[in-house]
């Protein structure tokens, strides 16, 4: 047996069965590679999915992180910490904005604190409750999560956001007519990614985030631009939003910021700015002293090493060396800096994963039809042309 095997055998008699049993098992990392248990690298063109934005083991990562444990790990939010400031600061500088920060530990968890913020500007504007109403796009992902604060029996924590769940109305996504058409007086925020993710990498057409500003500054109504997986240079521009020339309401950061360390992030703009109040929202881990280290870490290298103009080269070299494959399999590739997709013909994307793994490179099935590609913002050009040469011969073996 070997020993991912081994591990395999483990997990399926101590993990829930939320994942299925992962094919592999990973046991370190550097740079664009990973490491499995039986001792095989991979070429990693999946970044732990759009996370481990400068890489595995990047050495200023490692002693950001290792200086942060040495010093203070953990303080609650009823003090400050230096680096929590400093990163919004930092944050907050990078948007351009007038904006305000709250930590959260993950993607999630800060779209549940933009929807707690909808939620208390909108009964500022309404106080008789009737403006309530979300729209959302149609193959969107914004998170998992399902309702802690509807079983917290704290009236005051919980009486200010109820009703619990939301009234939504899903929309074609790209489609700025269809936004426009939803809206009306009881609708409280339009969210949205910049670019779909999870749905494959699905780019909107030019303008349709300004065309969706315009819309929610005619109808008061605030916009939440998901950027967790868009943002921290993943688009080859810090935030998608800046890169389109808007300002949203609420913009929400996870993924890469702490290049793999859990933390969440919502910038908040404008009329909503000052909606939370004092005992509005909290989190134990959120902004946490060590994940806020990581994040200024992350941030730094990719200033100092130029990782924005390398995602948006490296980005375009690898959906250029795509298409140029011109396999009878690809349908299109698509895709804006360091994050790419590519659609086939049919649903062969798990099987191209299974064949581009047994060749030592990992990338991963957005959907059966769709391959999504978010590489570290490290990744070189020698990767790039081992992956293509990789995914030509891949594409070869599949049916
Ligand atoms: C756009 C977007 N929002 C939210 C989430 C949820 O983030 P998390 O898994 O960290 O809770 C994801 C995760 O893929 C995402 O892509």
């Amino acid at each position: 047996m070997t020993t991912t095997a081994a591990w395999q055998e483990r997990w399926e008699r101590s993990m829930l069965g939320n994942y299925g049993t992962p094919p592999i098992a990973l046991v370190s990392g550097s740079g664009t590679h990973v490491t499995d248990a039986d001792g095989r690298e991979y070429l990693d063109l999946l970044g732990g999915i759009a996370v481990s934005a400068i890489g595995h083991a990047h050495p200023a990562l490692v002693r950001a992180i290792a200086d942060q444990a040495a010093t203070l790990v953990h303080t609650s939010n009823l003090a400050i910490h230096p680096r929590g400031v400093e990163l919004a600061e930092r944050l907050i500088a990078l948007s351009g904005w007038d904006a305000r920060v709250f930590f959260a530990q993950d993607g999630a968890t800060a779209n549940e604190a933009a929807l707690k913020i909808v939620r208390r500007h909108a009964a500022a504007q309404r106080p008789d409750g009737t403006r309530q109403r979300i729209v959302a796009m149609e193959g969107g992902f914004h998170g998992r999560t399902m309702g802690a604060l509807a079983v917290t029996g704290n009236p005051a924590k919980r009486d200010p956001f109820a009703p619990f769940g939301h009234e939504v109305t899903f929309v074609p996504f790209g489609d700025a007519a269809a936004v426009e058409a939803a809206m009306g007086p009881d609708v409280a925020a339009v969210i949205l990614e910049p670019v779909q993710g999870e749905n494959g990498v699905i780019v909107p057409p030019p303008g349709f985030l300004g065309e969706v500003r315009a819309i929610t500054r005619r109808h008061d109504a605030l916009l939440v631009v998901d950027e967790v997986q868009s943002g921290m240079g993943r688009t080859g521009a810090w935030f998608a939003s800046t890169a389109a020339g808007i300002v949203p309401d609420v913009m929400t950061l996870a993924k890469g910021i702490a290049g793999g360390l859990p933390l969440g992030a919502v910038l908040v703009t404008g009329p909503a700015r000052d909606a939370l109040r004092p005992g509005d929202h909290g989190t134990t881990f959120g902004g946490n002293p060590v994940a806020c280290a990581a994040a200024l870490a992350v941030i730094d290298t990719i200033e100092r090493d130029g990782l924005l103009a390398n995602a948006r080269a490296q980005g375009a070299a690898l959906a250029h060396g795509i298409r140029d494959l011109a396999s009878p399999h690809i349908r299109e590739v698509r895709g804006v800096g360091l994050w790419v997709g590519v659609e086939f013909t049919g649903p062969i994307a798990g099987a191209v994963e299974v064949a581009l793994r047994a060749r030592g490179v990992l990338v991963n099935a957005a959907k059966p039809q769709v391959l999504r590609l978010a590489p570290p913002l490290t990744i070189t050009a020698d990767e790039v042309t081992a992956f293509l040469r990789a995914l030509e011969a891949a594409l070869a073996e599949v049916p």
